[in-house]
């Protein structure tokens, strides 16, 4: 029995497809099998080693035929606040954290954040979600495990995903009529298209906040003949899950933004990248463009215009956070590590296979289809000067009603803390990891580009949470995902996470603050990407608003971080005696 391959892969013609598909069959990637595919891809061996290296789904020992993660992020992890169900599982299975049992049958071990933060503690198996975990559920997947019961004959309920759509506006109140917005674009022709959507200010909802119109404008104008158009559904800030549902619910609309930015641009092919974490919604996005070819609303001659043609593949990715990243995205498209390039020149000139290349997020692409077909004075209806129309937020964290809102831009922080049944908040981390932490003193303020900026999560810390565990997740999360390029966020990530692990284990005085605070900037400023430049930034908010919080786990005198006799603790079980000399006071 093989379950990984109980889903599909059915475009191998992409190098990560077909790594995915030989370790469906194999549950690894030997080095037989790197080599045989670097020569069906005419590539260098070392090419094809260093993205099943760089890949955090890929394996070169094979894992269990049940393949475990749990997700360890804040809101979606198997951290409960009564239990550790990873390890409750573990114990029931007999697995080690990190290893495949030694049957071959089963492998447990823990990865970022999964998206599913307002579905309860989570986890993946063989790569499909399985949400709302408690003790009793942990008891029933072993019994599955022990009983060797086929995933796909487990319950269908356990899997069942809620869309938890609590807050429409602009973008969520209806669905778009498919073909409708690619209609009236073709109609009012690209150029009128384009000045809409300058007119509209729409920035980019990927985080950066980037004009789209300019960006589409910079590509239609760049020099080459092939353009590209990608849409960014990695997401795998910890904390947002707001594509995860678009992709889900609102994919048409989706599709629709990506074939009117081809017409604008003049792109005959587009590419939906896809995190890993998010396969098994494969088969419905699948079936969607599958549908729209047959409206030919993708194919030749779309919608009857002779010089009209444009049709989306997917890639899915293989987790890897930084493949978020927009450079490091296309080269993952290219069937390489994704590591980030060296900016400029940026994608709009030189992006996928060196052409001139469209990046947008899910949400960017869905807002671009509505204002085709309703105008940028609708969507400018709502929002503030800089930031018009609405933003789709994922709240997680400690409050009644985890889910999807939608809010117009310039709505204020406090305002959806109460929708959303916050109680006793502590602290809000806007954005991710890689946003800004705030306390209640920010509150008042609003989403915007001008005020408080958010690529689209909410994670909420209520005060029974302890921010210092908030925090060591955090660089442990960064720690994990630098892609190791450059040495200030290499080396930097893995220094602050030790950093905080010994604060946290009372091995740290006041002077490894003033280290913690100099590492932050030196991350900040001298890495090469945007993961490097916002590590760091959880840390300096945290130093400045809660300084209690690392304050009170410090020593008052000087205690070695490197604890001498835990290191000697192997060997001295292998070789007992006690030499009072060699141990620290
Ligand atoms: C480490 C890192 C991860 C990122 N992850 C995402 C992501 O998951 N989705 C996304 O749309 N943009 C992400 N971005 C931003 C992209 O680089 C890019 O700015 C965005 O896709 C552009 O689309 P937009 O203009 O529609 O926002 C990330 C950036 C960095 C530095
Ligand atoms: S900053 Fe970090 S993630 Fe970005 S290139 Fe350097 S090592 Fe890689």
């Amino acid at each position: 029995m093989n379950i990984l391959s109980d889903y599909p892969s059915d475009s191998p013609e992409h190098l990560l497809h077909r790594l995915y598909a030989e370790q469906c069959q194999f549950l690894h990637i030997s080095p037989q099998a790197m080599q045989q595919i670097a020569v069906e891809y005419h590539l260098p061996v070392s090419q094809v080693a260093s993205v099943v290296a760089f890949y955090s789904f890929f394996h070169t020992k094979p894992c269990g035929r049940y393949h475990i993660l749990f997700s360890n992020c804040t809101s979606c992890g198997y951290l409960t606040p009564e239990h550790n169900l990873m390890q409750m599982l573990c114990e029931q299975l007999q697995v080690i954290p990190g290893k495949t049992r030694q049957d071959g049958a089963v492998s447990i071990g823990e990865t970022s954040c999964i998206g599913m933060c307002d579905q309860g503690p989570s986890l993946l198996i063989n790569g499909i979600p399985l949400p709302r975990l408690n003790p009793e559920r942990i008891n029933q997947i072993a019994h599955h495990i022990a009983s060797e019961v086929p995933v796909s004959e487990w319950p269908q309920n356990w899997f069942a995903i809620s869309d938890n759509l609590y807050q429409r506006s602009l973008l969520l109140t209806e669905q778009l009529m498919p073909g409708s917005a690619v209609q009236m674009a073709l109609m009012q022709g690209t150029e009128a298209t384009l000045r809409k959507i300058l007119q509209s200010g729409l920035r980019g909802r990927g985080g950066a906040g980037f004009n789209t119109a300019q960006k589409w404008q910079s590509c239609r104008t760049a020099p080459g003949n092939t353009r590209y158009v990608v849409c960014n559904a990695d997401e795998g800030e910890p904390g947002t899950f707001k594509d995860r549902f678009l992709l889900q619910r609102y994919a048409d609309a989706l599709f629709e933004g990506m074939t009117i930015c081809a017409a604008v641009i003049g792109a005959s092919k587009g590419i939906l990248y896809l995190r890993g974490e998010y396969r098994y919604m494969y088969p419905h996005l699948v079936e969607v463009l599958e549908r729209r070819r047959k409206l030919n609303l993708l194919g030749q001659r779309i919608l009857g215009q002779t010089a009209f043609q444009f049709d989306i593949d997917i890639v899915v990715g293989a987790g890897a956070y930084i493949c978020g990243e927009e450079s490091a995205l296309i080269e993952s498209l290219e069937g390489k590590p994704g590591i980030p390039r060296i900016r400029p020149p940026f994608p709009v000139t030189h992006g996928y296979l060196g052409q001139p290349t469209v990046v947008n997020n899910v949400e960017t692409f869905i807002a671009a289809a509505w204002i085709a077909l309703k105008g940028n004075s609708w969507f400018k209806s709502v929002g503030t000067k800089q930031s018009s129309g609405t933003k789709i937020l994922s709240i997680s964290g400690d409050c009644e009603f985890p889910g999807i809102y939608e809010y117009p831009f310039g709505t204020r922080i406090q305002h959806i803390l109460e929708d959303c049944h916050a109680q006793n908040v502590q602290a809000v981390q806007m954005g991710g990891p890689s946003g800004k932490l705030i306390n209640a003193r920010d509150f008042d303020r609003v989403i915007s580009f001008e005020d408080i900026s958010t690529g689209g999560s909410m994670l909420i810390f209520g005060a029974r949470h302890n921010l210092l565990a908030i925090h060591r997740n955090f660089a442990h999360f960064f720690a994990h995902e630098s892609c190791g390029f450059c040495t200030p966020c290499r080396v930097g990530t893995q220094l602050l996470k030790k950093q905080l692990d010994n604060i946290a284990n009372g091995r740290s005085t006041i002077r490894d603050i003033e280290e913690i605070k100099q590492l932050s900037s030196l991350i900040q400023h001298n890495s090469h990407c945007g993961l490097g430049h916002t590590a760091a930034n959880h840390i300096i908010d945290g130093l400045q608003l809660f300084p209690q919080v690392f304050e009170q786990n410090l020593q008052q005198d000087f205690t070695a971080q490197f604890d001498l006799d835990q290191a000697l603790a192997n060997a001295e079980h292998i070789a007992p005696g006690d030499n009072a000399a060699i141990h620290l006071d």
